[in-house]
C-alpha cells in the first residue's frame, strides 16, 4: 500500500488536515499535488490551532518529508510565512521540505485580478478566496505562467514578466480599474524569494518516484473537495484545479500505477463556503447550531460556512470518480445532542446517478432524505467503535450500507488523539 491519496468528498473543509496529520504517523513522505493557499488545513495540537495553506499537514510529525508538487500554485509570501513559523519552532530541519521546480507562482497581479473580477461580477460572483488561484491556473494553461524554475533563469524571467504585463496592465487599468505593475517591481519581488526557493527547490516527481520504488509510504494530500473540481464539480462554482484522486499522479509527477489506496474524507454533515448550489443546505436555527457547534468558519478567509445534512448522493459521486476504497468520517461529535439526523440518499428531479451538469438543474434538484435517530451523549472521549452510542454506530453503518464502502476511521474531535481508527494502514 505505498501510495495513498486522501481526498475531500464534499465541498472542502472535511477535516483533511486532521486526517492527514493522523495518517502521516505511518507514512514517509507527504505530498500536496493541487490547489494553493485557497486551502486551509487545520491541525490542533494540545489545544493550539495550526493552519497550513501550502505546506503539507504531515510536517508536524517529526522526520517526515513533505513535498509541494508541480500541480500546486504557490504564493511565495504565504510559503515564506509558513516556513518561518516552522523554523521558529525548530521543526524544519534539512531535507524535510521539497518544492517542485515546475510549480507555478501566484503573482501579485493574479490576486488583484481575482479580487477585482469578483467585485465586478457583483451578485454573480463565485465567492472565491481572493488568493489569485483562478488567474494563476489560467496563465498556466495559457502557457504564460511563471514557474519556480524561472527564478533561476534571469533572461526567461524578465521576458515572461514583460509578456505578462503587456496583457495584464491594460486589462487591470481599463477593464478592472486597478493600478498597473512595473516590470522591475515584479522582478525584484520575485528575487526576494529566490533564496527561499533555492533552499527547497528540486525534482519532486523523481523524489516521490524514488520513495515509491523503494517501497516507502507516500501520502498524497488533496485540497478542496470533489464538488469543487474544475471538471466534475458544481461548475462554475468550483475552484480552478482538478481535486479528484487522479490529480495526485499528475500533480506530483508520478505514474498513476503507484496509487494503491484512496481514502475519502467525509464530514458527518455537509458544509460549503462561497456561492453555488448546495442541495442539503439547512437555513435557520439548526444550520446556525451546526455552524457554531462545529466551528464552521473558513480556515482561510474566516467566512461563515453554509451548513447542511450529509448528502450521500455526492459522497457516492466522489466515490465513483475517485475510486475511493475507504472513508474517514469526521466531526461526528458535532451531531451529538440532536433528536434526529437526516441523510440525503437521492434527489427528486434527477433520476440518474451522479450530479447534474447544468446550473439550472443543480439548483432545481431536491434532496430525498432518510431520517435516523440522533444520540444525546457527547462522544469526544470515544476511542473505539464499541464506545460509541448505538445510534451513532447506526449512522456510520447507514453510510457504509448506502455507499458499499467501509469506514476505516472516525474523528470525534479536532485533536489527533480524538480519533477512532479501525484498520492499521501499515
Ligand atoms: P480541511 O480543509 O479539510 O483540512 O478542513 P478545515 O481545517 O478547513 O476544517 C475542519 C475544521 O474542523 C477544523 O477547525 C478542524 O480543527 C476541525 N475538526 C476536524 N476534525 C474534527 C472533529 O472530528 N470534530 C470537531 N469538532 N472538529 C474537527
Ligand atoms: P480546503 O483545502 C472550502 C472554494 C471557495 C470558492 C471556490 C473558488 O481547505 O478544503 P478559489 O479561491 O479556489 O478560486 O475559490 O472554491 N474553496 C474552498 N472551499 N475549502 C477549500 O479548501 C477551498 N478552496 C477553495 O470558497 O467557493
Ligand atoms: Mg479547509
Amino acid at each position: 500500500m505505498p501510495g495513498v491519496v486522501v481526498i475531500g468528498t464534499q465541498w472542502g473543509d472535511e477535516g483533511k488536515g486532521k486526517v492527514v496529520d493522523f495518517l502521516s504517523q505511518n507514512m514517509d513522505l507527504i505530498v500536496r499535488f493541487q490547489g494553493g493557499n485557497n486551502a486551509g488545513h487545520t491541525i490542533v495540537v494540545k489545544g493550539e490551532k495550526v493552519i497550513f495553506h501550502l505546506i503539507p499537514s504531515g510536517i508536524l510529525n517529526p522526520k517526515k518529508v513533505c513535498a509541494i508538487g508541480n500541480g500546486v500554485v504557490i504564493d511565495p509570501s504565504v510559503l515564506k510565512e509558513e516556513i518561518l513559523f516552522l523554523e521558529k519552532r525548530g521543526i524544519l530541519g534539512d531535507g524535510r521540505l521539497a518544492i517542485s521546480e515546475k510549480a507555478h507562482i501566484i503573482m501579485p497581479y493574479h490576486k488583484k485580478i481575482d479580487i477585482a473580477r469578483e467585485r465586478l461580477k457583483g451578485k454573480s460572483r463565485l465567492g472565491t478566496t481572493g488568493r489569485g488561484i483562478g488567474p494563476a491556473y489560467e496563465d498556466k494553461v495559457a502557457r504564460i505562467g511563471i514557474r519556480v524554475a524561472d527564478l533561476f533563469d534571469e533572461d526567461t524571467l524578465r521576458e515572461k514578466i514583460k509578456l505578462n504585463l503587456m496583457e495584464k496592465n491594460p486589462f487591470l487599468k481599463e477593464v478592472l480599474g486597478e493600478d498597473p505593475y512595473r516590470e522591475e517591481e515584479l522582478y525584484q519581488w520575485l528575487m526576494d524569494f529566490k533564496p527561499m526557493f533555492k533552499r527547497f527547490v528540486g525534482d519532486v516527481g523523481s523524489l516521490v518516484e524514488e520513495y515509491l520504488e523503494r517501497g516507502r509510504k507516500v501520502l498524497f494530500e488533496g485540497a478542496q473537495g470533489v464538488m469543487l473540481d474544475i471538471d466534475h464539480g458544481t461548475y462554475p462554482y468550483v475552484t480552478s484545479s482538478n481535486t479528484v484522486s487522479a490529480m495526485a499522479s499528475i500533480g506530483s509527477g508520478i505514474s498513476p500505477k503507484h496509487i494503491k489506496t484512496v481514502i475519502g474524507v467525509v464530514k458527518a454533515y455537509t458544509t460549503r463556503v462561497g456561492e453555488g448550489p448546495f442541495p442539503t443546505e439547512i437555513k435557520g436555527d439548526l444550520g446556525n447550531h451546526i455552524r457554531e457547534k462545529g466551528g464552521e468558519y473558513g480556515a482561510t478567509t474566516g467566512r461563515p460556512r453554509r451548513c447542511g445534512w450529509l448528502d450521500l448522493n455526492i459522497v457516492n459521486y466522489a466515490r465513483c470518480l475517485c475510486g475511493i476504497d475507504a472513508f474517514f468520517v469526521t466531526k461526528l461529535d458535532v451531531l451529538s445532542g440532536l433528536d434526529k439526523v437526516k441523510v440525503c440518499t437521492s434527489y427528486k428531479n434527477f433520476p440518474r446517478k451522479g450530479f447534474p451538469a447544468s446550473k439550472g438543474d443543480m439548483y432545481n434538484i431536491e434532496p430525498i432524505y432518510e431520517e435516523l435517530k440522533g444520540w444525546k451523549e457527547g462522544i469526544k472521549g470515544a476511542r473505539r467503535f464499541e464506545e460509541l452510542p448505538g445510534e451513532a454506530l447506526e449512522y456510520l453503518r447507514f453510510i457504509e450500507e448506502k455507499t458499499g464502502t467501509k469506514i476505516i476511521g472516525v474523528s470525534v474531535g479536532p485533536e489527533k488523539e480524538e480519533t477512532i481508527f479501525k484498520e492499521d494502514l501499515r
